[in-house]
């Protein structure tokens, strides 16, 4: 993965992607001219943080390097069925299209990429939906998901539709995703091959943490805790100077003495995981916040730097992406043939 990865190897080398199931089957199968494809989603609950974005750029990555058909689902049924959120139909849809823009920003193939909510698309598929179903028993999720007697029927049915777009071909399907999503997949590789199907290979990405420190989760009901894509300049600057979580020591006097901890501090881990892919530039920061040359706000002021750098990008990319979104998913090579696909017969 790192010759092939090139320039983005970092994201494996840093172990950010850091575990994985049945990669190297995925890479012989590449290796032997079988080929594999990739799939990866999206629940449109809200504006998308860089946690988010970074799964799509990694995909895309992985199919511009191995040429692979990518399935992209946008779980607006999800989204509507978790009660914690609160979201009408209508917000669903909402986010589901501004969700879309950002992530056909990251550049995908127009015909080999099939993106779809999953409202519009997965009565097409209801027959194959059927037989993944069938397989799957109440207290298997129960036991995977933790439900419970007030979870909502179709929240027990959703499994069912996130497991869909495994099944997509015939050959073996790679799942890039951060680690929460690996239950659905868990259920994948008990049934697949019942049905005449290979188990799902994934790799799997540690967590972006919250900008105010390593435990917790960026929740979008905490926007203090992540940077969204639709954060403006002022936005992200004063997010990561007033918010963010630094290892550095109560006063200058005392951090040129002793030094910062990189370990938790936020705003390095992110340049870690995500925005400083250049390994040399990236150690001389640790060592100079480690020995107290780089003092905090300096630190701060270099991540400001690069993701304000890496938004302007993303939405001229965005704004460029409004006018293809029918491509991705009606008019493209791929999208119509799975639109005439006749999941009866798969
Ligand atoms: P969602 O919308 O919660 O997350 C979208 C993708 O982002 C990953 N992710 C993160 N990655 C890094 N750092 C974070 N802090 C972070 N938070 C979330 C998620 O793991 C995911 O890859 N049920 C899914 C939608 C879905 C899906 C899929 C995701 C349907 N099919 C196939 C991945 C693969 C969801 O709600 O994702």
């Amino acid at each position: 993965m790192e010759k092939i990865l090139g320039p983005a190897s970092y994201l494996v080398k840093r172990q950010i992607f850091f575990s994985q199931r049945d990669l190297e089957l995925a890479l012989d199968d590449h290796e032997k001219g079988k080929g594999f494809f990739l799939y990866t989603g999206r629940g449109p609950s809200g504006p998308m943080h860089i946690g988010h974005i970074m799964q799509f750029y990694f995909t895309r990555l992985l199919q511009e390097k191995f040429g692979t058909n990518v399935y992209v689902q946008v779980t607006d049924d999800e989204k509507y069925l978790e009660a914690k959120r609160n979201l009408s139909y209508p917000d669903t849809q909402h986010w589901a299209d501004e969700n879309i823009l950002d992530i056909l920003a990251t550049g995908f193939h127009p015909d080999k990429t099939f993106i779809f909510q999953d409202t519009e698309f997965v009565g097409h598929a209801y027959p194959l939906i059927l037989k993944i179903s069938k397989r799957i028993n109440y207290s298997l999720t129960k036991a995977v998901f933790g439900f419970t007697g007030e979870t909502n029927v179709g929240m027990l049915f959703y499994p069912s539709i996130q497991i869909l777009p495994t099944l997509f071909e015939k050959r073996r399907c790679l799942i890039p995703a951060a680690i929460d999503q690996d239950p659905y997949w868990r259920i994948q590789r008990d049934i697949a091959e019942g049905l005449g199907y290979h188990k799902a290979a994934a790799i799997h990405s540690k967590f972006v943490p919250p900008l105010t420190g390593l435990s917790d989760k960026m929740s979008s009901s905490k926007p203090e805790t992540a940077i969204y894509l639709d954060d403006d300049d002022y936005t992200v600057k004063s997010k990561v100077n007033k918010r963010a979580f630094s290892g550095g020591r109560a006063t200058v006097e005392e951090h040129r003495r002793l030094g910062g901890d990189p370990d938790i501090d936020v705003p390095f881990q992110w340049l870690y995981m995500f925005f400083e892919p250049n390994q040399h530039k990236l150690d001389k920061i640790r060592d100079d916040y480690k020995s107290g040359r780089l003092l905090t706000g300096e630190l701060k002021e270099i991540l400001v730097a690069k993701i304000t750098g890496f938004l302007k990008e993303h939405r001229k990319k965005r704004e460029e992406a409004r006018n293809h979104v029918s491509e991705f998913k009606h008019s493209g090579t791929l999208a119509r043939k799975m639109w005439e696909t006749d999941f009866e017969k798969l």
